[in-house]
């Protein structure tokens, strides 16, 4: 009798960790990748704004603080809810009925995170500005990487991939687990060499050649003080329908059928990701120019 309840406040004690567990994000790989991308298409003086913004700690790099928001989890738990958004399981994404948190306060999604850091950092030169523009940047640029996870927008049922358990060949993993790691540790050990930077490389290389024609469509961004974040999260859950859920029960092996069909998916989100965090960063740092959009893509 005494077991049980001696057992108890252990599991209180997990509760949370497991929970911090199911929200994260790309793991740090994937946040990574975005930013290094990103940070190759930065305008000068959004770059120079960017190292004024950022901490000692990230040694000058965009890149190394992109996996900080989730890294904070613990200590901002109010931000927890805007890592993702969920859907009423539907294919399709709604920002007045999907975009709040547990307690129905409206914004409180990955979109309107993403639209209120860029609010924020519109600020930046304005001595009266009294936000924390550095976390507004860090925030922003894990932001735009999650919401190109696709199953950070998805269903509320399964919690976006979290409670869809299934074997990734032959270990266990969640299917949220699946997108945000092991898909892309298994591109960078099968293609890669193992290497962050030759996958970046290997991305980057896509951009000017594969996927070339597709970049001017993936700036296309008319909103001109918000973002298009609105469009990225549709984009999202099409994709979690059309890609990570489709052929996927509880307890399914996914193997090479799934893995050749669906790492495509996940390289391309990484890029367009970095190439859409750019375009934020530029437009909001040469707000003199906000019509131009200045990637050059070459
Ligand atoms: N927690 C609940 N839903 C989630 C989702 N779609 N993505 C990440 N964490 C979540
Ligand atoms: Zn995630
Ligand atoms: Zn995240």
């Amino acid at each position: 009798m005494a077991a049980p309840r001696a057992r108890l406040p252990l599991l209180l004690l997990l509760v949370p960790l497991l929970d911090a567990g199911r929200a994260a994000a790309w793991g740090k790989e994937g946040h990574i990748m975005v930013c290094k991308i990103a940070e190759k298409y930065l305008s000068a003086s959004a770059a120079a704004a960017v190292q004024e913004l950022l901490p000692e700690a990230a040694g000058g790099e965009l890149s190394t603080m992109c996996p900080w928001a989730d890294q904070m989890r613990f200590r901002y738990h109010w931000a927890s809810p805007l890592h993702y958004a969920n859907t009423p399981n539907v294919c399709n994404f709604k920002f007045s009925r999907d975009c709040h948190n547990s307690r129905g306060q409206q914004g409180m999604c990955v979109v309107g995170a993403i639209n209120n850091y860029t609010d924020q950092l519109y600020s930046y030169g304005d001595p009266k500005s009294s936000y924390n523009l550095t976390e507004s940047l860090m925030f922003l640029a894990h932001f735009v990487g999650d919401v190109h996870q696709p199953l950070h927008v998805a269903f509320e049922k399964d919690e976006g991939g979290n409670t869809i358990m299934v074997h990734w060949y032959r270990r266990k993993a969640n299917l949220h687990h699946v997108w945000d790691v092991s898909i892309i540790d298994t591109v960078m050990k099968n293609f890669y060499n193992r290497s962050l930077d030759t996958m970046v490389d290997a991305l980057k290389g896509n951009l000017t050649n594969g996927w070339s024609d597709d970049v001017s469509h993936w700036e296309n961004c008319e909103n001109k003080r918000a973002t298009c974040a609105n469009d990225y999260a549709i984009e999202s859950i099409h994709l979690s329908c059309n890609y990570a859920y489709k052929d996927v029960e509880q307890n399914v092996t996914l193997g090479d059928d799934y893995y050749f069909s669906r790492y495509p998916v996940v390289e391309k989100r990484l890029a367009q990701a970095g190439i859409r965090l750019a375009l934020i960063l530029n437009r909001i740092f040469d707000k003199d120019k906000a019509d131009v959009i200045p990637l050059h893509v070459q």
